[in-house]
């Protein structure tokens, strides 16, 4: 399934790249990786060697959903690049989207170190960063009138602060990321999941995510919305959201975020927080069963980002037939190494014409009956 590439990559990665990496502490780890990004990313020789040794292209793979071109597939989730610093690196890697953040209104440092672990028995990040970022007017200076060469999801959060416990302080601080970025965005992820931050999961709240969306919709600028939700939500809760975003233009939904609850069978480490909340294969199954409620319920009127665990074109390919048209991950390529992308897109083309397809969208949703 993999081009001899890929394997020199993945054996390089295996061998040398993880060993280092995994020696080193995680937050670091991140901060070296981004550094790295952003060194190939400046200069076109070290870009286009990138694409020469990670890029993989196939028309099967290319889709136009809410009016935006996206090359494949496989994004990068909110997370990675919280700072919009690897525009110029990612599509290189092989990615066909990314999504920037979270952002949020104001600067924030995050939550007190250390707050990011590998669970590497499970597969699995425990992150509780606590929306660290440097604020959206900080974030805008960097991807204004820039071109890039992928869609670009601006993923945008409430400060992490007591002050937007108040939930009309909290839609205020949504609302000014969402001024000040969505013009440079292809689409906006609003993130009422993210596990770390004061005040909880208050706009999974019904009637406050109603107000929330409310004076999204009144921004004079409109631009597709996803919704990004926590895997820990129950059906009911679920229902309740859909219920509310009938009455607004909303795109789609991202499933999932990460997951808090510890009572999950996927976890084979020994959790060194109670803080934070789990990426990976302890998320996975969780997200599936979120893509495939919406997808039923809501009859493929969505469109669905599939997100959590995902290692393998395999992976990839249970998320779309259960109704994802597009996939995000970050802990994949932590745990595999960037030819992963490469990998996951080239496996993908081989399931699709396997199952004979001639495109992506056709698969979407054809595991739920
Ligand atoms: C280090 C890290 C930071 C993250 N930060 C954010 C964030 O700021 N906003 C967000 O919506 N999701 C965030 N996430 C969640 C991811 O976007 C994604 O939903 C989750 O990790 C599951 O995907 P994965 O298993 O492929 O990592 C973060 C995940 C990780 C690992």
């Amino acid at each position: 399934m993999t081009s001899i590439k890929q394997h020199i990559f993945r054996f390089l990665y295996k061998y040398i790249g993880k060993p280092v990496f995994f020696r080193i502490d995680p937050e670091v780890t991140h901060d070296v990786v981004l550094w790295f990004g952003r060194m190939l990313g400046k200069y076109s020789l070290l870009q286009k060697c990138t694409r020469w040794c990670f890029d993989y292209r196939n028309p099967a793979l290319s889709q136009h959903i809410a009016g935006i071109h996206f090359p494949n597939p496989v994004g990068v989730a909110a997370g990675f690049d919280k700072n919009a610093q690897l525009m110029s690196i990612l599509p290189e890697v092989g990615f066909g989207f990314e999504e920037i953040g979270s952002v949020t209104g104001k600067p924030c440092a995050g939550n007190a170190k250390p707050r990011l672990w590998r669970l590497k028995k499970s597969q699995s990040l425990l992150v509780y960063y606590g929306l660290k970022n440097d604020g959206c007017e900080v974030v805008k200076t960097r991807v204004a009138g820039k071109s890039f060469r992928f869609p670009i999801g601006i993923s945008i959060a409430k400060t992490n602060n007591t002050e937007t416990v108040d939930a009309q302080k909290g839609i205020a601080d949504y609302v000014q990321s969402y001024r000040t970025l969505a013009t440079y965005a292809d689409y906006i992820a609003i993130n009422i999941s993210c596990p770390n931050s004061f005040g909880g999961l208050a706009f999974t709240d019904a009637h406050l995510l109603d107000q929330l969306l409310a004076e999204i919709e009144k921004e004079p600028l409109k631009k597709p919305v996803f919704l990004k939700l926590s895997p820990d939500l129950q059906e009911k809760d679920i229902d309740a959201i859909l219920v509310v975003c009938e009455k607004y233009t909303i795109t789609g939904f991202i499933c999932s975020n990460l997951t808090k609850v510890r009572k999950n069978e996927k976890i084979v480490d020994v959790v060194p927080s109670k803080n934070g909340g789990m990426s990976g294969k302890v998320v996975a199954d969780l997200a599936n069963s979120c893509i495939k409620y919406i997808y039923k319920k809501t009859q493929g009127k969505y469109i669905i980002v599939g997100c959590g665990g995902i290692t393998t074109a395999h992976d990839a390919y249970e998320k779309i037939k259960a109704g994802a048209s597009l996939v995000q991950l970050i802990t994949g390529m932590i745990f595999e190494g960037p030819q992963v992308i490469g990998e996951i897109n080239k496996g993908l083309t081989e399931l699709l014409k396997k199952d004979g397809y001639k495109n992506i969208s056709e698969a979407v949703g054809t595991s739920i009956k």
